[in-house]
């Protein structure tokens, strides 16, 4: 049984473009590119469906967010996580890639590296790859990234609940165009000290408050661009070589998801990057024709973390048994999330955008226990359904939410490994979300392992 790829073959022609009847020329081979996506606010089991396929892809490959992410793959009982690094990482026989559209936090990077290897992650430097044009978080962002917190509270009551990572101030800096990138890390050392002092006085000027030790900062980044420099590539030009080169499986791995993409989640409680389909293009440099499947990722129920409007939250009982059961803390900063029923609004809305071709439903086991299960199927305003998911918090906050109600089949699943080990009620739950999302469900997963998932078709 194929695990999913879709890598398409365009066969060698001599024939003029018009003549082969072509709207453009494409007379080499042209690989297909799969794309892991999350379907909810986060945290919905990507790695370890990344992992999975991983088993078999050529180049994985990181196009957006940073060590925001947290990743876990449990291979043989072992537990990584990751947060830079693509999860394919783990696979000695393929590259990762860290994209043009990922912002890098090199301590952060080297650390998460060394601190896998001690787990067993052998040669991961060897096989790892990072785009020129990636920009960088530096430590001060991540400090601006603290200070901007400290004062949403102050001035709103209320901050965006951030990992603290650095994230939002390294995208600002991209976007007003005073970032610096890995490229220029690597080259002149006196125009990048120049701009980085620049950067820096920047962000003092707003943040008056805010300390850099700047020699001390040039000095250690000097240290890790001498480690990274055997990494840096041209991520364009690699990307192209390996779509266009010899059949390939290339995976790209989303961070964060689309309810905490920049354009489409829940703003201002969404990440600073476009975790929705077209950051695989833009943050790699892949033509939209040549994205293959995209395959979304949901939970069997819906947790967030941070702040944020939450339509089917649950803060009772039922919210309890689902952290506790599913485990639900976070991997990159610890904090317990917030649990809810599964949000079928939320997946259909991430599936406008991205146009999943399948669906991994992730941590149906979690649910085992439950006499009654609920799924949010559509959201009522002043009594009136509502076809679209609302951009404005405000309203999402009023919506009510229209609930189908099934009753729990209370049974183990954790030692189901085909469709037809499980019990019929829990079938009849994956099919209804199927039905209702209108997209088959590929995966569905019954614990955390590798060999936990059944896959249905
Ligand atoms: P990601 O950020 O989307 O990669 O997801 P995280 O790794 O942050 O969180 C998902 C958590 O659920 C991890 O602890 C996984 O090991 C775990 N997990 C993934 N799939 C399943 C599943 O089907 N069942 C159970 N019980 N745990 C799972
Ligand atoms: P993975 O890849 C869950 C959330 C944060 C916060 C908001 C903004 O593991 O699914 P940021 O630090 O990005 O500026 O924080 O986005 N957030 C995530 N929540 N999983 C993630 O990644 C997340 N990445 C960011 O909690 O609410
Ligand atoms: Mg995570």
């Amino acid at each position: 049984m194929s695990l999913g790829w879709s890598a398409k073959e365009h066969k060698p022609t001599n024939q003029p473009a018009a003549a082969a009847g072509l709207k453009r020329p494409r007379n080499d081979v042209e690989n297909r590119v799969t794309v892991v996506l999350g379907a909810q606010w986060g945290d919905e089991g990507k790695g370890k469906v990344v992992d999975l396929l991983a088993t078999e892809a050529d180049v994985v490959c990181r196009c957006q967010g940073g060590n925001n992410a947290g990743h876990t793959v449990v291979v043989d009982g072992k537990e990584y996580d990751f947060h830079l690094l693509p999860s394919g990482i783990i696979n000695p026989k393929s590259i990762s890639l860290i994209g043009n559209g990922v912002v890098i936090h090199l301590p952060g990077l080297f650390e998460e590296g060394d601190k896998n290897e001690k787990k067993g992650l052998k040669g991961w430097e060897k096989r790892l790859i990072v785009s020129d044009r990636a920009h960088l978080v530096f430590d001060f962002h991540q400090v601006v990234d603290g200070l901007q917190e400290t004062e949403r509270q102050a001035q709103e009551g209320k901050n965006i609940g951030t990992t603290k990572k650095g994230i939002g101030p390294a995208y600002s800096s991209k976007a007003s165009r005073t970032g610096l990138r890995v490229c220029d890390l690597l080259g002149d050392i006196k125009d990048f000290s120049s701009k980085f002092k620049n950067l820096v006085r920047q962000y003092q000027s707003m943040y008056p408050s805010l300390t850099v030790d700047v020699e001390d900062q040039l000095k250690k980044l000097k240290e890790y661009s001498e480690r990274l420099r055997p990494m840096v590539r041209d991520g364009v030009y690699y990307m192209y070589e390996a779509l266009h080169g010899s059949p390939k499986k290339i995976l790209v791995e989303g961070a964060n998801a689309a309810l905490l993409d920049i354009d489409f989640g829940t703003y201002p409680f969404v990440t600073s990057s476009n975790c929705t389909v077209g950051g695989a293009c833009t943050g790699l440099g892949i033509p939209p024709l040549n994205i293959g499947d995209v395959f979304g990722v949901a939970k069997a129920y819906t947790t967030r973390v941070g702040i944020g409007a939450f339509p089917t939250e649950q803060l009772n009982a039922v919210g309890e048994l689902l952290q506790t059961r599913g485990h639900e803390v976070g991997v990159t900063t610890g904090r317990k999330r917030r649990c809810g029923w599964l949000d079928l609004v939320i997946v259909r809305y991430a599936h406008m955008i991205n146009g999943f071709t399948a669906i991994a439903l992730t941590k149906l086991d979690i649910l085992d226990v439950l006499e009654e299960i609920k799924v949010g199927i559509a959201y009522k305003l002043n009594g009136k359904k509502i076809p679209h998911f609302p951009a404005n918090m405000d309203v999402l906050h009023k919506v009510e939410v229209e609930y189908e109600t099934f009753s729990g089949w209370k049974t183990d699943t954790s030692a189901a490994r085909k469709w037809s080990d499980l019990p019929v009620k829990a079938q009849n739950y994956i099919r209804f979300i199927e039905n209702h999302i209108g997209v088959p469900i590929k995966w569905v997963g019954v614990g955390k392992s590798r060999e936990c998932m059944i896959q249905m078709f």
